[in-house]
């Protein structure tokens, strides 16, 4: 089977072409320069700027993957959560597509595809180490546990209640007066600081849940410069400031990510999302697990962000298990939870 997907949730436009598993091709577009003088993403300029790319980059995907459009099986969107009218576009554009060539159209909950994008590697999907997991979903607009009990079938555990964690980091970043987005900047500093300098709050690390929040240490981050303004004039302390800042947000994540594993009695962790990047993340999961008995997954750099092969690879795995699935309109969007995909068939 041959999928072509459409990611456009937020700020990256993205066309990948997947087929049986193997990504031919995933050709990804980032709008951070359009979004950087305003230090955040601007829906309505993420909308135009999807308008503007998304055909073109889907003529790319397909030449890159030397297949024809009459070569496509299904088509795939991202169908939510995400920016209402950034959502549409690729959503509806999908829907067209499937039309003229009268081929299936399943639209596709985007955090339900970041679940399955650490079983993507070097270009190929390959489930067959799949295991039950926790999954770790974290980026600028989620922060989420899930217990992934087996493929195509998982249950949230927890999430954020207030900000995600690559919102922290961004808005942290910009406190500090950091290019955007900031998660990146505070990594490559905090990779020369001196995590234990500061001592800044864990929030909701003792709570006896699977709930995050962000919004706190941002705002204590907040309170410390306006008592230390000098201290942005020093190199070394700013790495320093970076580096503590990042360990608080690691330590939270990494530590409720191996407490829910050990209770829901998995012996694997998976993560992915934009924040999955983190080298202190990454390096913090790594020693976990190693030290806890953990297999651990973590979504290559490239299927961290948001990217249209995971929307595929989850699209190619529901229709091959298609028989529990019921077609109806897709005119649901959007999807606001880890529900039943939309179908429609020709
Ligand atoms: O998954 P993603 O591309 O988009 C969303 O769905 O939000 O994640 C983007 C987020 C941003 O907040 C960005 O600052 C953060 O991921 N991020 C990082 C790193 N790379 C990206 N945060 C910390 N360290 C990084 N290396
Ligand atoms: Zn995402």
């Amino acid at each position: 089977m041959t999928i072509l997907a459409i990611e456009t949730s937020c700020d990256e436009t993205s066309v990948a072409i997947v087929r049986a598993g193997r990504i031919l091709s995933n050709v990804v577009a980032s709008q951070i320069s359009l979004h950087a003088d305003y230090g955040g993403v601007v829906p309505e300029l993420a909308t135009r700027e999807h308008l503007r790319n998304l055909l073109p980059i889907a003529r790319n995907a397909l030449r890159s993957a030397a297949i024809e459009p009459r070569r496509i099986d299904a088509v795939a969107a991202t169908q939510g959560p995400g920016l209402p009218n950034a959502l549409l576009t690729g959503f509806k554009a999908g829907q067209a597509l499937a039309f003229a060539l009268e081929t299936p159209f399943i639209g596709i909950n985007h955090h339900e595809a970041h679940l399955y994008s650490p079983w993507i590697i070097r270009d190929a999907a390959d489930f067959s180490a799949f295991q039950p997991n926790v999954s770790l979903i974290v980026s600028g607009g989620h922060t989420i546990l899930v217990h992934v009990r087996s493929e195509l079938d998982h249950q949230v555990l927890g999430s954020t209640i207030d900000e995600a964690a690559g919102e922290c980091f961004d808005k942290v970043a910009k406190l500090i007066g950091l290019a955007y987005p900031g998660g990146p900047e505070v990594d490559r500093f905090a990779a020369e600081g001196n995590p234990k300098a500061h001592n800044f709050p864990r929030p909701m690390l003792r709570e006896p849940n699977d709930d995050f929040s962000f919004a706190g240490l941002k705002t204590s981050v907040r309170y410390f410069l306006q008592k230390n303004p000098d201290l942005l004039k020093d190199a070394q302390k700013v790495r320093d400031l970076c580096a503590s800042v990042q360990v608080a947000i690691v330590e939270v994540l990494a530590t409720k990510t191996i407490r829910a594993a050990h209770r829901v009695g998995v012996r694997c962790i998976t993560a992915s999302g934009g924040v999955t990047c983190n080298r202190g993340l990454r390096q913090e999961l790594e020693s976990a697990c190693r030290t806890e008995g953990f297999a651990l997954r973590l979504a290559e750099r490239q299927f961290c962000t948001d990217n249209a092969a995971m929307i595929a690879v989850l699209a190619e795995r529901k229709l091959m298990n298609s028989a529990d699935q019921t077609a109806f309109d897709a005119e649901v969007l959007p999807a606001m939870s880890l529900g039943q995909p939309a179908v429609t068939t020709p």
